[in-house]
């Protein structure tokens, strides 16, 4: 079993990566809980699959749980939701000393984490991502959230896990496509601080592409690193955990213009990188065949780099401006500087983003 540390003080923890790590979460909740009472948030998929091996080993542990289903996706995210589960939570008394625990996908661990933050003014939390971009992105650094009709995770808090304890092995039952966009994350981490990486990420890319184990293991230990490091350094987002947003200035356009059902999470931003190198072109920060370099890698991954035509580029522009990193008026974006680096940058114009989605949308009809 692999431990990455994410030192925040007495609100620090460990982040514990092992094939197989279910059977031992009931322990791993146990050390860290303060009592034996935990709530599991999951979703009813994750549960079907997952649930009676995470079970087996709470009661093994002794712990007195209670499991708590909602939809699988993004959809579980609304203050609906939030408002059900404190009911159920108010129902099977959880108390202040009680632990939450968010058993899933991204979007339950957002919910889950947006719960146990608020719930009697916070309780303590751990998150057992099991897709891959829940276990290398979503479940590390104490963001949690719902979506507003008006956007994505526009309520929430930073609540830091008390741990983190992703089994590699509920990434068999993923589907390819959701490993996939999982896989966009990962790239992500190489281009904007590890070129290193990055150049193992496209030595490795067939055997991450087979799910070979331990390639999937390295990639998903040195990504919890990268953010850790990220999370200690600038836990509230003041500067550098903003660079982690490379690709999702566009990227939450195309979910934007898909209706938040046509790409994946990780599918939009796998666009959005590859715009958003295009855009750091325009501003000569990279040269054409760093950006190249950046398409030709996330497409070999087998994920998409050019806008489809049919989406609508007035809704993306306009998507790009409400974009939380927008301040005072000037979007300000995360651009790559060199493969291995990236800045934010304010330059951005809604003009150079029209051009950048119109080219794309050429070029994906030409492909
Ligand atoms: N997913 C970006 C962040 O955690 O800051």
């Amino acid at each position: 079993m692999a431990s990455v540390r994410v030192a925040l003080g007495d609100r620090g923890y460990s982040i514990k990566i092992g094939r197989g790590l279910l059977h031992s979460a009931g322990r791993e909740l146990a050390r860290v809980a303060r009592s034996s009472r935990v709530a599991v948030i999951s979703q009813r998929r994750v549960w079907r699959l997952w649930g009676e091996r995470l079970a087996a080993s709470l009661d093994q542990a002794g712990l007195m749980w209670s499991a708590h289903l909602v939809p699988d996706g993004e959809s579980a995210k609304t203050l609906g939701r939030v408002r059900s589960l404190y009911a159920e939570m108010a129902a099977v008394g959880i108390d202040r000393s009680s632990l939450i625990a968010g058993f899933g996908g991204g979007a339950v661990g957002d919910l889950a984490g947006f719960v146990a933050a608020t719930w009697l003014r916070g309780v303590d939390f751990a998150q057992i991502p099991t897709t891959l971009l829940a276990q290398v992105d979503a479940s590390v650094g104490g963001k949690t959230g719902v979506n507003l009709p008006a956007g994505k995770n526009l309520v929430g808090a930073f609540w830091q896990p008390r741990v983190v304890l992703i089994d590699s092995g509920t990434l068999a039952t993923l589907p390819a496509r959701d490993y996939r966009s999982g896989l966009a994350e990962v790239i992500k981490y190489g281009i904007i601080l590890d070129a290193q990486f990055y150049d193992w990420m496209k030595n490795e890319r067939e055997a991450l592409v087979a799910q070979d184990s331990s390639a999937v293991g390295v990639a998903v230990r040195r990504s919890c690193e990268l953010k850790a490091d990220v999370v200690r350094a600038d836990e509230r987002e003041a500067g550098l955990r903003a660079l982690l947003n490379y690709g999702h200035t566009i990227g939450h356009a195309v979910e934007a213009a898909g209706g938040y059902c046509r790409t994946r999470h990780g599918e939009a931003v796998a666009i959005g990188m590859v715009l958003e190198a295009r855009l750091a072109v325009m501003l000569g920060l990279i040269s054409q065949a760093v950006a190249e370099d950046i398409r030709q890698t996330v497409a070999a991954f087998g994920l998409p780099v050019e806008v489809p035509r049919l989406f609508d580029a007035d809704v993306m522009v306009a998507a790009t401006g409400l974009d939380k990193k927008s301040k005072g008026g000037r979007l300000h974006c995360v651009l790559p500087v060199s493969i291995g680096r990236a800045e934010t940058r304010a330059g951005v114009t809604p003009e150079m983003i029209r051009r950048v989605i119109t080219e794309s949308q050429a070029n994906a009809g030409q492909r």
